[in-house]
């Protein structure tokens, strides 16, 4: 019987991930039942946000992943067995299969055919997959983005921030204003994605100074992927009517929920009438398809830009995941599983 290899959880993770926290799995290959295709993954992502779900409590939008279970995760890949129509042998998906060789999928959930648009398949799981459209809605939807915004982004290098910053400047933002670890990240923000200034907030002393001094005259859209400690660091410096899109918390999920820094400038949403409110980009799926379809015009004309790293094999999927929060990566995190 042929069989398939999953990254699962030894035990519930506290503090930072480490790669001896993941081990592997083996198992059968089942038949497939009616209206089910058996999904083999070429390339697979690893995602920030999964590190909420993987101590014993956390908040978080789904539940913990209990150990010995596949770690979640999306992948690009090509159906190989089928017994659904929709998505017959030799066509190409993207889906949430998680870390491993093959998923078996019914066509529920988050999946999507691929079409061939003239870009790279690995595209689908970054700057066209849920990264790219979370830049996209939080950004248009959450964020009420308009002309003349002043917007600064957090974790910037990232492909989440990376693509929020060069949409806000496609979309008339009056500055783009990005905080990244490390001078590298900083540069490429501003030569390659059009930010107008990057701050290294490892670099500089007094955090609240320099972004003071690299948005002189505030803040209308806040898009933070960092968490608690920066939003309240930015809200004396929001203008009136701003809002905040709280997109991720990578500083917050490696600590537990009693010792993180809570939010205590709440006057400045009575002075300056501020919006804060989360986004779940699972919400704008029916959506998906025209903003990709628009996302990818600007990527084959050069408006947008990305990087990524590509790791290979599914035994590099934990060390790829725990370079997340050391500010190793740059750029999506990628695994190559196959061919693609
Ligand atoms: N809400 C949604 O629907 C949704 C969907 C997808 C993703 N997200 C969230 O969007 C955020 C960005 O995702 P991404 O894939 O583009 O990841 P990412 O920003 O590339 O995340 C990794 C980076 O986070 C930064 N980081 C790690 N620890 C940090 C810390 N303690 N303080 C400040 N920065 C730290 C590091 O960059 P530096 O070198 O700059 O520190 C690291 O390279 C994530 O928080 C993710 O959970 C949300």
């Amino acid at each position: 019987m042929a069989t398939m290899r999953s990254v699962v959880l030894k035990a519930p993770i506290a503090g930072l991930p480490q790669p001896g926290d993941f081990t592997f799995a083996q198992s059968d290959i089942p038949a497939l039942d009616d209206h089910q295709f058996l999904i083999e993954h070429r390339i697979a992502s690893v995602d920030p946000g999964v590190r909420s779900r993987l101590s014993a409590t956390g908040a978080s939008y789904a539940p913990p992943i209990p150990p010995g279970e596949r770690i979640d995760g999306f992948v690009v890949g090509q159906v190989t067995e089928s017994r659904n129509t929709r998505y017959p042998v030799g066509s190409w998906v993207t889906a949430s299969g998680g870390w491993g060789s093959h998923s078996i999928s019914d066509g529920r959930g988050y999946i999507l055919p691929l079409s061939d648009n003239g870009l790279p398949r690995s595209l689908w799981l970054g700057i066209l997959g849920i990264p790219g459209m979370t830049s996209w809605f939080g950004l248009k939807r959450v964020g009420q983005m308009r002309e003349g915004a002043h917007v600064l982004v957090t974790s910037a290098a990232g492909v989440v921030g990376a693509t929020a910053g060069q949409l806000a400047r496609a979309w008339g933002a009056a500055s783009v204003v990005g905080i990244a670890g490390g001078q590298d990240k900083c540069d490429w923000l501003v030569s390659e994605c059009g930010f107008d200034a990057a701050i290294d907030y490892k670099a500089v002393d007094d955090l609240d100074a320099a972004i003071a001094a690299a948005c002189p005259k505030g803040v209308d859209i806040l898009f933070d992927n960092v968490g608690n400690a920066m939003v309240d660091r930015v809200l004396p410096m929001m203008r009136l009517n701003g809002h905040i899109i709280v997109s991720g918390q990578v500083a917050d999920y490696n600590v537990p929920l009693s010792e993180r820094a809570g939010i205590t400038n709440t006057g400045e949403f009575i002075a300056k009438r501020l919006t804060m409110r989360g986004i779940l980009v699972f919400d704008d799926i029916p959506q998906f398809a025209a903003a990709q379809a628009e996302m990818g015009a600007m990527i084959a004309d050069g408006t947008l830009v990305y990087r990524e790293e590509m790791f290979e094999g599914l035994e590099a999927m934990p060390e790829a995941f725990c370079g997340l929060f050391t500010g190793a990566s740059f750029g999506r995190r990628l695994v190559r599983l196959g061919d693609y």
